[in-house]
């Protein structure tokens, strides 16, 4: 019957292979466009704060780079644990993983040794930091850290390069933390991990400024709201949290 109605069999041939194309195509593989995040608010500027809020918190001055010294300190290993920190990170040896809020450069010299076939990226908007994590990779013959300026609301990094960031004692003091981690999320394979390592406000006896802490609900809560999923807090470290977030 066909034969007798070439231009019917014509028609029936091509929806055929248009309904196989639809059938048989791949689902998208972007993560999901996450609903935008709550506008920023102000309040009345506090001793250590710059007087915008995120979400109910008070963001927290820049530690400019005459504290270097701070960040270097030798009794940081005995209050904060970064050895412990660094050894709960989940790292392949050819991972590229963003510092993100570097400053010294004290996590990423540490982590680079981690990674032989990998880099750190080490990210930071003063440029005199990056000056001093280039005269550091020089003195130590480092050559697997790569300073890299970033802006305050964008880490500047290309999309799909990193497998993780980590931000020590950072985020806390970014101005645009909404848009930073939108940068992330971009700059982040699928499943790319986000480490994020601040000081614990719930806990009293951690000796630093409150401005310079964060809440577990705070965190996640902000980090939920640009889109990341939250995957776990590793306890053990002696003054900070270790939370784990995940780009979908
Ligand atoms: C307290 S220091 C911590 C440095 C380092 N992570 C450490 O623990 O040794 C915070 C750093 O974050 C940087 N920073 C602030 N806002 C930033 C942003 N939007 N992007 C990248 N770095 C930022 C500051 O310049 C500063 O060097």
């Amino acid at each position: 019957m066909l034969k007798r109605y070439p231009l019917l069999s014509s028609c029936l041939l091509v929806s055929g292979a248009i309904a196989l194309f639809f059938w048989t195509r791949p689902a998208a593989v972007s993560a999901p466009t996450p609903p935008a995040p709550p506008a920023y608010g102000s309040c009345p500027p506090s001793r250590d704060g710059i007087g915008k809020t995120f979400m109910g918190r008070e963001i927290s001055q820049v530690m400019g780079h005459p504290g270097i010294g701070w960040l270097e300190r030798t009794e940081r290993e005995k209050e904060e644990a970064p050895s412990k920190a660094i050894a709960l990170l989940e790292l392949a040896p050819d991972a590229v993983l963003a510092d993100i809020g570097a400053g010294s450069g004290y996590y990423s010299f540490r982590i680079a040794r981690l990674l032989p076939e990998g880099k750190v990226v080490a990210v930071d908007i003063q440029p005199e930091m990056l000056a001093f994590l280039k005269a550091e990779s020089a003195r130590l013959g480092v050559t697997n850290v790569q300073p890299h300026l970033g802006a305050v609301d964008d880490a500047k990094l290309p999309a799909a390069s990193i497998d993780a960031a980590l931000m020590v004692d950072a985020y806390h003091e970014f101005d645009h933390p909404a848009e930073m981690l939108a940068s992330l999320r971009v700059a982040l394979k699928p499943k790319g991990k986000v480490y994020l390592l601040e000081f614990r406000a719930e806990d009293e006896n951690v000796p630093i400024k409150p401005h310079h802490k964060m809440t577990e609900a705070q965190a996640r809560k902000e980090f939920e709201a640009c889109g990341f999923r939250f995957v776990t807090n590793q306890p053990g470290l002696p003054w900070q949290h270790l939370l784990v977030f995940e780009k979908p």
